[in-house]
């Protein structure tokens, strides 16, 4: 059968990382609040010259090099952001122009923080049907710009990165490598819970995130635990088969209540937050990343991929590395 494999993973990061005491000089805010509720304890911040396409194309570079393929032998860009450069072009296209990828397809998903997920699907997707051989899927956010620093529910929460994995279809045996199943989530009933307050067909302006912490966090251990049952259920797997969860970095409390409720050992789940924050759509490919290169994660493994973010939308992934 063809399958979707991951052949390349990669990351970037600003050049600042900002501790919590660094940010409690300007919020009114303290450590010991930000590592009890979130189990955040830095995030990096993109400065002057660093935007979402110059991290997306670092992170796209180191997962060309691990995957060994050229620039030019890539076909397909799908790029997840909530923050692009600009409001047209897309920012997919930008990274095709800096890498040199040739003119193959480029365009972005926004699914805010589940956006890699609803990525990593249509790659897939478009893999299957033959409409590339290989591609590169990316999540890269400067979420820092569309923060209101004045507000200390959200500001301390989130970071800016990227990550890049690089998926080639191949002709693999049922029990290889690749993307394995997939499943998307959208509802939009709850937009007032976590939403930007501005957009070129609103306000003109670009605004600034807002959110319901706490209902957020109610939706988001339901929907992501149903979401997680669902791709099993596709994958016909046990839950004990998974080697790895690589879930978004929203929380660290929304991260053990749903490894709980799905009865998951800590020791599985990949965890990030503390260094990153929430980097949106860029989360779970900077931690699968992370998990790859310090060797956690290894070929053959079984890893569980899920988000959930603005929206709502949500969704999970199941991989054979
Ligand atoms: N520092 C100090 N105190 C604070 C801060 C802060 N940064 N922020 C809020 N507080 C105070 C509040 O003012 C409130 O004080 P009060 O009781 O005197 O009114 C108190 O802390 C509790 O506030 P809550 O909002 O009820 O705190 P909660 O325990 O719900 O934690 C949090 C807030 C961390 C935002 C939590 O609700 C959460 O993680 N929600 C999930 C949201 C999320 O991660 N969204 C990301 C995008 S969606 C996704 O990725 C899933």
């Amino acid at each position: 059968m063809i399958r979707s494999v991951i052949t390349g993973t990669g990351s970037a990061l600003p050049a600042q990382a900002v501790s919590n005491a660094e940010l409690a000089e300007r919020v009114d805010t303290t450590d010991e609040w930000i590592v009890e509720r979130t189990g955040i304890r830095q995030r990096h911040i993109a400065g002057e010259g660093e935007t979402t396409s110059t991290l997306a194309t670092e992170a796209a570079r180191k997962a060309l090099d691990a995957a060994g393929i050229a620039a030019d032998e890539i076909g397909l860009i799908v790029l997840a952001t909530a923050t692009p450069d600009h409001t047209f072009p897309a920012t997919a296209t930008q990274v095709q122009h800096a890498l040199g990828c040739g003119t193959g397809i480029a365009f972005d998903v926004a699914a805010v923080c589940s956006g890699f997920l609803y990525a990593l699907a249509t790659a897939d997707s478009m893999l299957q049907t033959g409409m590339a051989k290989k591609a590169l899927v990316i999540g890269s956010e400067t979420f820092s710009r569309i923060l209101d620093w004045e507000d200390r529910t959200t500001c301390v929460l989130f970071g800016d990165g990227a990550g890049a994995i690089v998926l080639e279809a191949r002709e693999v045996e049922t029990d290889g490598p690749g993307i394995i199943a997939t499943k998307l989530h959208a509802d939009g009933e709850h937009k007032e819970l976590l939403y930007v307050d501005g957009g070129p067909s609103t306000t003109g302006e670009v605004g600034k995130l807002r959110m319901k912490g706490r209902e957020v966090f109610r939706h988001a251990v339901v929907n992501l635990a149903d979401v997680l049952r669902e791709v099993i259920g596709d994958a016909g797997v046990a839950v004990e088969q998974i080697d790895w969860v690589v879930p978004h970095q929203a929380n660290a409390r929304i991260l053990d209540a749903t490894a709980r409720k799905l009865g998951l050992p800590a020791e599985k789940v990949v965890v990030t937050v503390d260094r990153h924050a929430n980097t949106s759509a860029a989360s779970v490919p900077l931690a699968l990343d992370v998990a790859v290169r310090d060797g956690r994660i290894g070929k053959g493994d079984l890893v569980m991929f899920e988000a959930m973010g603005g929206g709502f939308t949500w969704g999970a992934a199941l991989a054979r590395m």
